[in-house]
């Protein structure tokens, strides 16, 4: 990945850059990007929702086209994580980007994920792409270290502090069939409830 900075340091060897091949003038340095799917948001009622994945086997190529529409769909719709029941799969992998793609390198997937050690507790109002609209407080560790797998199927663990904490909890809980909406008080849950039934008789969910 090209750095603007270091071609603004003065004296740097070039031997001491990455080695990367010429490029023939007029050539394109990198493939463009591909287009890519944007899948609707499943919305909260649909039964896909609230049901487990399996665990995930089949690391493919179609498995790594599929991540990167779920990326393109998560900045999409403006969210920092989507996980695949989202989107309607049934399949243990969610993606998660903080930075709303403003950093390729925050891009984490998450497959088969597992929280392998959690610290501290936060309560902070968070919301759902699934449950468009409302927002409620919810008790999460302000630190998670996560065990997954990325697309390619290679195991790796990832520690996350406050948001990226809570965004990592968040997208575990939508791939245990878990909503927002299983932490809250029951009144708040209820009130919630209420007013979503209310928006799908009026044909607005
Ligand atoms: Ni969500």
């Amino acid at each position: 990945m090209a750095d603007k900075s270091t071609t603004s340091k003065r004296g740097t060897p070039a031997e001491a850059e990455p080695q990367v091949p010429p490029t023939p003038a007029g050539a394109v340095a990198e493939a463009p990007a591909k287009p890519r799917k944007i899948y609707p948001i499943v919305k909260y009622g649909d039964p896909m929702l609230e049901k487990s994945t399996p665990h995930l086997k089949d690391f493919d190529a179609d498995l790594e086209e599929l991540v990167e529409d779920m990326f393109a769909s998560m900045y999409a719709a403006q969210g920092v994580g989507l996980a695949a029941p989202q989107i309607g799969k049934s399949l243990r992998i969610a993606v998660v980007d903080v930075t709303s793609g403003k950093n390729s390198e925050a891009k984490i997937v998450l497959a088969n994920p597992e929280v392998i050690h959690f610290e501290g507790e936060k309560r902070e109002e968070e919301g759902c792409l699934s449950i468009p609209g409302f927002r409620g407080y919810v008790l999460r560790p302000q630190f998670v270290t996560v065990r997954a797998q990325n697309a390619k199927g290679d195991f790796f663990e990832i520690r996350g502090e406050d948001l990226l904490a809570r965004a990592f909890c968040h997208e575990i809980d939508h791939l245990n069939g878990i909503l927002f909406l299983q932490h809250l008080s029951m009144l708040k849950r209820d009130l919630i409830r209420r007013k979503i039934k209310k928006l799908r008789k009026q044909g607005e969910w």
